[in-house]
């Protein structure tokens, strides 16, 4: 059997990976940058979820051959002007501390009545340190007011997509593997890879 094409993911969060992983099946060979120690850090200084996309795939596809693709998402609260957005990770003081970043989201929609919220993710895939295309994936939903369920990563315990009653930390990871902003953008990613980019 043919080995399989490779997709470096520009990441080092383990959640991605597994969620792509998962959702990318047998086309690729999924592996991310913790395999390849020389990647640089890229610093995420975009003020769009697609200028940091752009920043992560083009940077770690300078130094290493193939598809590389990125993903930059975070959650937008309309009762707080579209916070935390691209400062998702960091918004509890201490970049990727989800339980610090649960407790402030909390805090902040005490007593809103206003729930309403999205996660966005945008995708970029690079080769040879330019970007070869983008892509972009949103899913609508609402914020409830403590964490329910366990499965997923980040503010999934708070977060009930439109059309459930179950946060995605509730929902079977399959599940929220179909409609999430990431199952979203990387459907249109797969088509692009298929179609023989
Ligand atoms: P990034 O690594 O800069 O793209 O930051 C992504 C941050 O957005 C994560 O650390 C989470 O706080 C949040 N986030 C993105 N996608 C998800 C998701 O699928 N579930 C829950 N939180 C997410």
């Amino acid at each position: 059997m043919p080995a399989l094409p490779r997709l470096i993911l520009a990441t080092r969060n383990a959640h991605k990976t597994a969620e792509i992983r998962a959702m990318i099946g047998n086309r690729f060979e999924v592996l991310d940058v913790t395999a390849f120690p020389e990647c640089p850090e890229i610093a995420e200084t975009g003020i769009t979820f697609l200028e940091n996309a752009r920043l992560k795939a083009e940077g770690i596809s300078r130094v290493l051959e193939g598809w590389v693709l990125s993903d930059d998402s975070g959650l937008e609260v309309d009762a707080l002007s579209g916070a935390p957005g691209v400062w998702s990770s960091s918004f509890g003081g201490e970049e990727g501390n989800h339980a610090r970043n649960n407790a402030r989201l909390q805090e902040e929609m005490t007593g809103k009545t206003e729930r309403g919220a999205r996660f966005r993710c945008s995708m970029v895939l690079a080769r040879g340190g330019r970007e070869v295309m983008h892509f972009s994936g949103t899913v609508e939903g609402r914020i409830i007011e403590g964490p329910r369920g366990l499965n997923g990563f980040g503010y999934d315990p708070l977060f009930i997509p439109d059309g459930h009653e179950a946060t995605f930390a509730e929902l079977d990871e399959n599940v929220k593997n179909t409609l999430s902003h990431r199952a979203r953008a990387l459907a249109q990613v797969i088509d692009f890879l298929e179609r023989g980019a």
